[in-house]
């Protein structure tokens, strides 16, 4: 089966959908993983078509994950890794090239490829100056053949700017985009657009709230299961609240039903369709949702389905400000659910 894909640098074509496994780090999951289980499930995924993965160094035991399933399946199957740089906040004062180098060379080692094929830079506080020199040594182990392509992932438009003039070429910005958080309307489509980056978009699902699940569901505030939806939960507020969420599910519920899909369905689509979206990452834990994502990718809105979101969501704009704003004032609700030094324990792993 040929899967629907975006040309994220010349020549790379990459799936419209890239499987997200930030589920899979010990500190979203919380409790053991069955590795063999896990990766029969990702073997999957790369077997139906997705085959590129979105991890990152802090996503505890992840690019390990993917490195066993590299070796597993790599003589069969091309498998593009994604992942990310994110310099613990403490570590923004000091940082140096020895230690991109090192965080690099550590990826590099847990992955066990040469290369990697996407690094997505990030950077914890803008108030801390190094960001432009850092994306520079970025660049710099790129033309030293460890890292293929260079992205961002939690600029917002106004550092984008100064990072355009380190020379690195950034082809893609991965932030949060759903029918919940239209952030990205807010200028980082228009930058997009005119510097031909591509946005990889998270949230896509609101960690599952976009489904069948939650549709008539009462609001369980502070008894979420996992950290995604207590992180997606704020994101809701900022929609309009629980009653306005459900009037959106309905109304995805009424597409889905009349196109025989399902709400995720709607929900993805709806974000593939928008300006500058190159790929969605949609967060797996197992394949159990792998079918029905795939269907995600034989379809298309029609215009009724359009209009039916639009005039919705013309209601309810959703959290304002650039991309990543909210989640950055300190001692916000946003920022309080974050750990900005998953770096720095992770390295007891090397
Ligand atoms: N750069 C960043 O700051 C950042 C932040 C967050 C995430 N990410 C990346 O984005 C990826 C996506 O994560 P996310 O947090 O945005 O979560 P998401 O993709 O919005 O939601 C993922 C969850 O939705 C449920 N799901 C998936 N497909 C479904 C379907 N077809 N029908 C119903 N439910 C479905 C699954 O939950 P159940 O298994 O419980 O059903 C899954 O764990 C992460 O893995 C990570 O790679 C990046």
């Amino acid at each position: 089966m040929s899967i629907e894909s975006f040309d994220l640098a010349p020549g790379v074509v990459v799936p419209r959908i890239v499987v997200g496994l930030w589920q899979l780090s010990a500190g979203h999951r919380g409790g053991q993983l069955d590795r063999t289980a896990t990766i029969d499930a990702l073997e999957r995924c790369v077997e139906a078509g997705l085959d590129t993965f979105d991890a990152a160094d802090i996503y505890t035991g992840v690019e390990e994950l993917l490195g066993r399933l590299v070796r597993r399946m790599g003589r069969r199957s091309r498998i593009r890794v994604h992942t990310k740089f994110v310099p613990d906040a403490a570590v923004l004062p000091t940082i140096d090239r020895r230690y991109v180098e090192r965080i690099v060379n550590r990826s590099l080692a847990r992955l066990g490829v040469e290369t990697i094929d996407l690094v997505q830079f990030s950077w914890w506080d803008y108030q801390v100056p190094g960001y432009v020199e850092t994306l520079g040594w970025l660049g710099e182990l790129q033309s030293e053949g460890k890292i293929r392509l260079v992205g961002t992932t939690n600029f917002d438009v106004r550092r984008l700017r100064e990072l355009a003039n380190t020379g690195v070429e950034m082809v893609s910005h991965q932030v949060q985009y759903s029918l919940l958080d239209r952030r990205p309307e807010n200028g980082l489509v228009r930058h997009c657009l005119r510097e031909g980056a591509s946005l990889l978009c998270y949230g896509t699902l609101a960690g599952g709230f976009l489904s069948e699940r939650w549709l008539g569901a009462a609001d369980a505030r502070d008894h979420w299961s996992n950290r995604s939806l207590q992180k997606y939960r704020l994101i809701i507020d900022g929609y309009g609240g629980w009653e306005a969420f459900q009037d959106l599910l309905r109304a995805l519920h009424r597409i889905a039903i009349r196109r025989q899909v399902s709400i995720a369905n709607v929900a993805e689509r709806a974000v593939l369709e928008r300006a500058g979206v190159g790929a969605i990452l949609v967060g797996a834990r197992d394949a159990g949702h792998l079918e029905d994502n795939l269907r995600t990718l034989q379809m298309r809105l029609d215009a009724e389905d359009r209009q039916t979101i639009e005039s919705l969501l013309s209601r309810n704009p959703g959290p304002q400000g650039d991309v990543f704003g909210l989640e950055r004032i300190p001692g916000g609700p946003h920022a309080a659910l974050m750990r900005t030094d998953l770096n720095q324990d992770n390295s007891v792993l090397e």
